[in-house]
């Protein structure tokens, strides 16, 4: 299977970089193709709403990191998205590539699972709440099939997620793909 992970934090070596390390580690363990984008560190404006892709087969009038990325997410049988909690949502970092599958939204639907990771210095049973409502909304939106959830609540600092059971978790999820 070929897999694309998306994470959203700039912390490189920060708690849901952790979880991303093991799910692709697990993920290549049982041969999966993965592909990182860690969207933090690469260079993608917000949609214009423009609409310019409409009436230009699909083509985003901004040039950046994501003209060449379009293709290889479209060609994915699989989407993670890895994000710390941000005022009860995904990253600003990750949700700007979220709202830039806009131009390519027709190719990018359907037919593909997904999976979404997170941590979050919360830990009350409504921590994650919010965020699992919007994952659910733009999978039905996406018509993609949810493949898993990871919510690593409690989880402020590498050290605490490093003695946690996360890591562990975030492993079989890769090596258990279906
Ligand atoms: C801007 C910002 C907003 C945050 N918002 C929340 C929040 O709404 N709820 C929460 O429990 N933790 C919140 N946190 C804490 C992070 O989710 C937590 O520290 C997480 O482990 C960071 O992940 P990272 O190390 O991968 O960046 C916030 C942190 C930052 C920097």
């Amino acid at each position: 299977m070929k897999i694309t992970v998306i994470t959203g934090s700039p912390r490189r070596k920060g708690t849901s970089a952790l979880l991303a390390d093991k799910f692709i580690e697990g993920a290549k363990d049982a041969g999966h193709e993965v592909l990182r984008f860690d969207a933090a560190f690469e260079d993608v404006k917000p949609c214009l709403a423009c609409e310019y892709c409409a009436n230009h087969n699909s083509e985003c009038v901004r040039r950046d990191a994501m003209n060449t990325w379009y293709d290889k997410m479209i060609a994915s049988d699989m989407v993670v998205f890895v994000t710390p909690l941000y005022y009860y949502s995904m990253s600003t970092q990750i949700k700007t590539v979220i709202d830039r599958f806009h131009a390519n939204n027709g190719k990018l639907a359907g037919n593909k699972k997904a999976m979404i990771f997170a941590t979050s210095y919360g830990a009350d049973d409504w921590t994650m709440e919010a965020l699992e409502k919007n994952y659910e909304s733009i999978l039905r939106f996406m018509n993609w099939e949810d493949a898993g959830k990871l919510f690593a609540i409690g989880c402020p600092s590498r050290e605490i997620i490093e003695n946690s059971e996360f890591p562990s978790k975030a492993y079989e999820f890769g090596k258990n793909i279906k």
